[in-house]
């Protein structure tokens, strides 16, 4: 069912896709459509990386068309995980973020009808996700069923200058009438998790309600609830202060039943009178403040966000976010609708992702609970690269939170039965491993490289020795020593390692999955060649180091030969790259006789009968083709690519935007196109029919990726900084900026010419299409023909 309305408000009319307007800088919705709204409180979700709030309506709807949902980023409860059969190691305690206290709810009534968007007479109807100011605003016009009229205008964010803080702000205006209205405004603490027993992308292992309510606080103008959760023990201390403006209050009574609190305001309204009512959120948790001081965090907070003021609150959001797209915008000229898709990808990675050094960004961000808002590697392969080349800060905080949680990689490894070193979990909240199938998590032995692949690109982009000496060292050593004790050597092939899984989950515990052992080499010799520097340079730090992990000299000569002889598989007579010591010998999928439903096929097909084929669920060789594609020929990666795409379902949506990215490296210019276009709309327009769980965050990260490293070829490679920039037939015109070294450079790419300008920094040295040339913030930008 779609609900019509009569189109009015600040929006020309466009082009509409999936009942969403195409523009550059917002998500508009003309036509309030219940069939999709649950897809729609995710696309509209607003978060800032430690709040996250569903695109959900203040008032409510009916749970068949909604899923309320309100997080705080690394926020968990635990379960257990229940196993038919199980095996030493085997994680016991699951974790999942929890679906939080709601605070938006605000209930509108005027003479006991109650306003809600599925039976109200609704006359004007918009809903806009603005991109450059980082608010949700919904406005509507509602007729009751006397013809009392009313303008109501909902607005909504996150706070990124105040990360423990979210506002909400409603205009009420009667347009035809003076009398009375009747408005509640609650923090509900009746909220449950999903659980979802057929799709492991949802799933949750949390039934019934989690929190134990403490003690509920309501005062003066300002309403609270103390909560701990059943078996993580965790805090946490929702707090509301209210501002009703503008109006007279006839009535404010205290609402407090068992999970519910808030207040009950009877306004005497005047015609044409707009009044106001402003909720202040505050969040605080244990897992940031220790117990003892988390009252006095959370009271320090509620003043600093009240001395800011909702004005303040929105001028500092629109501040933030200027700078961000000052740094990470990315321009389509000629398709509005791709403009909007990408804009809308990298505006949700920044408001779902972690920025405290303590949590991260799950699989789905801050928007559902697919997944059940785990962090996977997700975060270093994706995520990672946007905010390495645009905030760097981020991706500093985002490798913190590894070293956070360092002690857990530890105890996983010994778990594991490795000596010594730290293995990182698959997927996690708080560092430990919990997930309960080890062939496609604890196996992917790659995510400790992924890290250590993490760490080199930020230092190399950034020269963050601090982060080198405090942190990343440190995390490097650890995670580098389960590699040496994992492999073995074998005559006539050198350093192997066997039972692993690589990214693709269709194929797993083989021996030698080439990414992985490509990735180890890398991870091992950057390894040693960052304790040789340590050495040489921070001796102090090194010799502190080496006593805290105890760690041996000869290890690093461990590390070094380890890398040196690590084994890729080859293939002499077809001249490819084998994904592992098997693949090639496996029976290859009947894609001709799989019917488009039997997509994706892990939820149609035992695991076995797809492990037993080839066929990839993702990019796996064809990811090391793009992390390492310095290392190959073109014509050594057209074969890889030619025989991996055929094999690849990208039943994962991390698949195509690497897919694009090799396709521009390799001159196959329209497969770049085409897989490009899967990733930049994925959520907005749903191609994976999953969008209500959250967002496809990797996916989302990818297609920003897809812009700058696969059409612009931007690489870096130690003090190389490179441009390969290719341009689609059907775009006229894009741009994108990239920060590196200190500098940030723009870089616009038209038919016939690149255009690259120094924006900050110092004059660097950059190669386009191997040509070196000097950019400078003074003088003009060079122009250069595009080769193609
Ligand atoms: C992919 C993994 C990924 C996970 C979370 C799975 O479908 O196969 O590579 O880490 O989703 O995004």
């Amino acid at each position: 069912m779609t609900i019509k309305s009569h189109m009015k408000g600040d929006v020309a009319m466009n082009e509409v896709r999936n009942n969403i307007l195409v523009d550059e800088w917002r998500i508009i919705e003309k036509e309030f459509d219940l069939e999709n709204n649950v897809k729609n409180e995710t696309i509209f979700a607003i978060a800032n990386g430690y709040i996250g709030m569903r695109g959900t309506f203040e008032e409510g709807l009916d749970k068949k068309y909604s899923i309320e949902g309100n997080y705080i980023n690394g926020f968990y409860e635990i379960h257990d995980i229940k196993y038919g059969e199980k095996a030493y190691a085997f994680p016991e305690i699951g974790q999942t973020m929890l679906n939080v206290f709601n605070p938006k709810v605000i209930k509108i009534k005027v003479d006991d009808e109650e306003f809600n968007m599925m039976n109200a007479d609704i006359l004007e109807y918009e809903r806009i996700l603005d991109l450059r100011e980082a608010v949700l605003k919904r406005r509507v016009v509602w007729r009751t069923k006397s013809g009392k009229e009313l303008e109501i205008n909902f607005e909504r964010l996150a706070s990124f200058t105040i990360k423990n803080s979210a506002a909400i702000r409603v205009k009420i205006k009667p347009i035809n009438f003076d009398g009375k209205i009747n408005v509640d405004s609650l923090l509900d603490a009746d909220v449950k998790n999903l659980t979802a027993e057929d799709d492991p992308r949802v799933g949750s292992g949390i039934t019934g309600r989690a929190f134990e309510i403490e003690k509920k606080v309501i005062d003066e103008n300002y309403y609270e609830i103390y909560a701990s959760t059943k078996k993580s023990r965790l805090k946490l201390i929702c707090s509301i202060t209210e501002d009703v403006k503008n109006c007279i209050i006839l009535n404010r009574k205290e609402l407090n039943d068992d999970l519910k609190v808030g207040f009950s305001y009877e306004i005497e309204a005047e015609k044409g009178k707009e009044f106001e009512l402003i909720k202040y959120i505050v969040y605080v948790n244990s897992r940031e403040y220790n117990e003892n001081d988390i009252i006095k965090n959370k009271e320090e907070i509620i003043k600093q966000v009240l001395e800011y003021g909702y004005d303040r609150l929105r001028e500092e959001q629109i501040k933030y976010v200027k700078e961000f797209w000052n740094r990470a915008d990315v321009e389509i000229e000629g398709d509005d609708f791709l403009q909007q898709g990408l804009r809308f990808n990298i505006f949700h990675i920044l408001q779902s992702t972690g920025k405290d050094g303590l949590t991260n960004i799950g699989a789905k961000g801050l928007t559902g609970e697919g997944y059940e808002g785990h962090y996977f590697w997700d975060t270093e392969m994706y995520i990672i690269p946007l905010f390495t080349y645009t905030m760097p800060f981020i991706a500093r905080k985002l490798l913190e939170y590894r070293y956070n949680t360092l002690d857990k990689a530890r105890e996983r490894a010994r778990e594991m039965s490795h000596k010594n070193g730290a293995l990182y979990a698959w997927r996690t909240i708080n560092g430990e491993e919990c997930s309960a199938y080890f062939l496609a998590s604890t196996a992917q032995y790659h995510i400790n490289a992924d890290i250590a692949y993490a760490i080199k690109r930020y230092y190399e982009a950034t020269d963050d020795v601090d982060f080198i000496l405090n942190y990343g060292a440190e995390i490097l050593f650890e995670t580098a020593r389960i590699f040496v004790d994992l492999g073995h050597y074998v005559e006539g092939k050198g350093f192997c390692l066997d039972g692993v899984t690589g990214p693709d989950e269709y194929t797993a515990m083989v021996n030698n999955n080439a990414y992985t052992n490509i990735m180890a080499k890398e991870h091992l010799s950057f390894a040693y060649e960052i304790a040789k520097m340590l050495k040489d340079k921070y001796i102090e730090k090194y010799e502190a180091l080496k006593q805290k992990i105890n760690l041996n000299d000869n290890e690093l000569d461990e590390w070094i030969r380890a890398a040196d002889n690590m084994y890729i598989p080859y293939d002499e007579k077809l001249k490819i790259h084998p994904q592992d010591d098997t693949f090639l010998n496996k029976k290859i999928w009947d894609f001709e006789n799989t019917p488009k439903d039997k997509y994706p096929l892990l939820l149609h097909y035992h695991p076995l009968v797809i492990y037993r084929h080839q066929v990839c669920k993702q990019a796996d060789w064809v990811l090391a083709l793009f992390l390492h594609s310095e290392k190959f020929s073109k014509e050594q990666k057209k074969r890889d690519y030619d025989y991996y795409e055929r094999v690849t379902t990208h039943d994962s949506s991390l698949s195509p935007c690497i897919f694009s990215i090799v396709a521009c490296d390799i001159g196959y210019k329209d497969k770049a196109y085409d897989y490009f276009m899967r990733t930049a709309r994925m959520d907005l327009d749903d191609h994976h029919g999953n969008t209500k769980d959250g967002i496809h965050a990797a996916n989302m990260a990818g297609s920003w990726m897809g812009i700058v490293f696969g059409f612009g070829g931007f690489r870096v490679y130690k003090e190389k900084i490179k441009f390969n920039p290719i341009i689609p037939d059907k775009w006229k015109k894009y741009s994108f900026r990239v920060n590196c070294k200190g500098r940030l450079i723009k870089v616009e790419v038209e038919k016939n010419l690149v255009r690259l300008s120094l924006l900050e920094g110092e004059d660097i040295k950059v190669d386009v299409y191997d040509n070196p040339i000097i950019l400078s913030k003074n003088k003009d930008v060079e122009v250069i023909k595009v080769q193609m």
